[in-house]
């Protein structure tokens, strides 16, 4: 494995992706971590990340001098170049021409690092600090236009940096440069395959789980049912799911729940219809933030109740992702923002479960590969994302049953339609918000009164940023007129063309 220690670099989840796709399994660690906990971990090479800091700011994050004796190839990737250049006795200064944005760089040296490519490469830096001399021992393997040192290395002691940023994309070089590092450098070997983590995984549920019991919120997406498969295969019916309808999720969503899930858990797979519960505890409410946390609390009430009735459970599984992993402090250094990340809206402080998370060094493309593995249909794989709070962030205002069955009647002929058109893969998400207002329209002879729905539909990597989707005319043609003919008290259609910022994908 590679460990990847993080600086606080806006990139650092870019890292790691960057590895897993050259097939090469890897970790991220807080910059405080100790080398010997890293080096139980045995792995075959250390990344250093970039960071925001200067390594002369009061405080700065530094690791131990440690790991660079660990006879262990290093990868100081900008920040963590300067962080290497300083510890080994180099200079680091605050750089007279301060680089951002793209910047050519000229290999000098010739390297395992830069093998195979070209003199002179195209690089992404983002930098305000320079290594001004180069440490004992090290030398500059390539130098920027403004002739800073735009890479640097140790060859005996496996010792590396570089100023730029091979992670992102706009370094178009950059994972050939990645590579070098793991393959030629590490000598890593580019076979870690999701077959060899199910294995590893299902090993490591059975060992902790033993012959305790476990509890799993199934909610039709694609973490929980991958989460709780894998689970499953593990200890099989010591696993109980509960499915709970509260009324705001998609067409025919409890159905579809049941006909997958019900084959393959049998008994172990409860749904609760929660429904009116749900909408008598929203009656009234048209604030977004107070209908997420109402949903939330809700949620844990009812599966509490419903948990109890099952008996005695230790462990409670969740989807956590390793996006999530990364965004919350457990893995990140203190000077990460902290987000902390909810799967089944919000969990309570004291719970009586210890969680199981089997799916928290994945990304979401790995996940989708597992579920494959495990035998789950494209149907649940390739699904579009839905909020936890459901529809109710939808109906922008106050929740009825009756605006609820009209806005999830206008989200199944767009997803018809999505789907019909083949775009269905090529966007992240694509649903029907229901406006709380009413336009004046004609129908025969006569005037309309009536609601408008807005068909929000997005491409998107992450979430993180979005782009309204270019639809095809006769897409929203036919979208908008099957939404007018066959949803009552529809009179209006409107395409919602904000991207994410300054937008946000979700109305509420
Ligand atoms: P926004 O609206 O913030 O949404 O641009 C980004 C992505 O997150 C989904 N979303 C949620 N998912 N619980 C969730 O599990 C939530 O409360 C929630 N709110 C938004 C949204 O559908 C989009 O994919």
């Amino acid at each position: 494995m590679i460990v990847i220690l993080d600086f606080g670099s806006q990139t650092t989840q870019l890292i790691a992706r960057r590895v897993r796709e050259l097939k090469v399994y890897c970790e991220i660690f807080p910059y405080t971590v100790s080398p010997a906990e890293i080096k139980a971990k045995n792995p075959k090479g250390i990344i250093l990340s970039g960071g925001p800091a200067s390594v002369h700011g009061n405080g700065s994050p530094s690791c131990y001098k440690d790991f660079f004796s660990l006879d262990v190839p290093v990868l100081g990737i900008c920040y963590g170049m300067q962080l290497l250049a300083h510890a080994s006795g180099g200079k680091v200064e605050r750089a007279q021409v301060r680089e951002f944005g793209h910047a050519e760089i000229f290999v000098e040296t010739e390297s395992l690092l830069f093998q195979g490519l070209p003199k002179e490469l195209s690089v992404w830096m983002s930098h305000g600090d320079e290594v001004k001399v180069l440490p004992k021992g090290f030398v500059r393997l390539a130098k920027s236009a403004s002739s800073l040192q735009a890479a640097m290395a140790n060859v005996e002691q496996k010792l590396y940096g570089v100023q730029f940023h091979p992670e992102v994309m706009h370094t178009p070089q950059g994972k050939e440069i990645l590579s070098n590092f793991l393959f030629r450098i590490c000598a890593e070997k580019g076979d870690w395959e999701i077959s060899s983590f199910v294995q590893r995984e299902i090993q490591h549920i059975k060992e902790k789980v033993g012959t305790k019991k476990v509890l799993c919120a199934l909610s039709g997406g694609v973490d929980s049912a991958v989460a709780s498969s894998l689970v499953y295969q593990a200890i099989g019916k010591q696993l109980n799911c509960i499915f709970v309808d509260n009324g705001l999720l998609r067409h025919g969503e409890e159905e579809r729940v049941k006909n997958i899930f019900g084959k393959k858990f049998k008994e172990a797979l409860q749904t609760v219809d929660a429904r009116k519960r749900f909408l008598k505890k929203l009656k009234g409410v048209t604030h977004p933030e107070k209908k997420r946390k109402i949903i939330g609390r809700e949620f844990i009430r009812v599966f509490e109740s419903e948990s109890k009735k099952l008996g005695e459970f230790n462990f409670l599984v969740q989807g956590t992702l390793y996006p999530d992993l990364i965004e919350s402090q457990s893995v990140r250094g203190p000077s990460a923002v902290i987000k902390t990340h909810h799967n089944v809206g919000g969990l309570p402080k004291k719970m009586k479960f210890s969680l199981l998370e089997p799916l928290k060094f994945l990304f979401k493309d790995e996940v989708r590969l597992l579920g494959k593995e495990l035998g789950l249909p494209e149907e649940i794989l390739r699904r579009h994302p839905f909020p936890g709070p459901g529809l109710a962030v939808r109906v922008l205002g106050e929740l009825t049953e009756q605006k609820l069955e009209t806005v999830r009647l206008a989200d199944k002929i767009i997803e018809e339609e999505i789907r019909a058109s083949g775009l269905y893969e090529k966007l992240w998400q694509a649903f029907a918000v229901l406006l709380p207002v009413r336009s004046v329209g004609v129908m025969g002879d006569a005037r309309t009164y009536e609601q408008a729905i807005a068909v929000r539909a997005v491409t998107s990597q992450d979430a993180m940023t979005a782009d309204w989707a270019d639809l095809p005319r006769e897409v929203l043609v036919k979208i908008s007129n099957r939404i007018i003919n066959e949803v009552r008290g529809v009179n209006r259609v409107v395409y919602d063309i904000s991207s994410k910022p300054p937008a946000t994908i979700e109305w509420e």
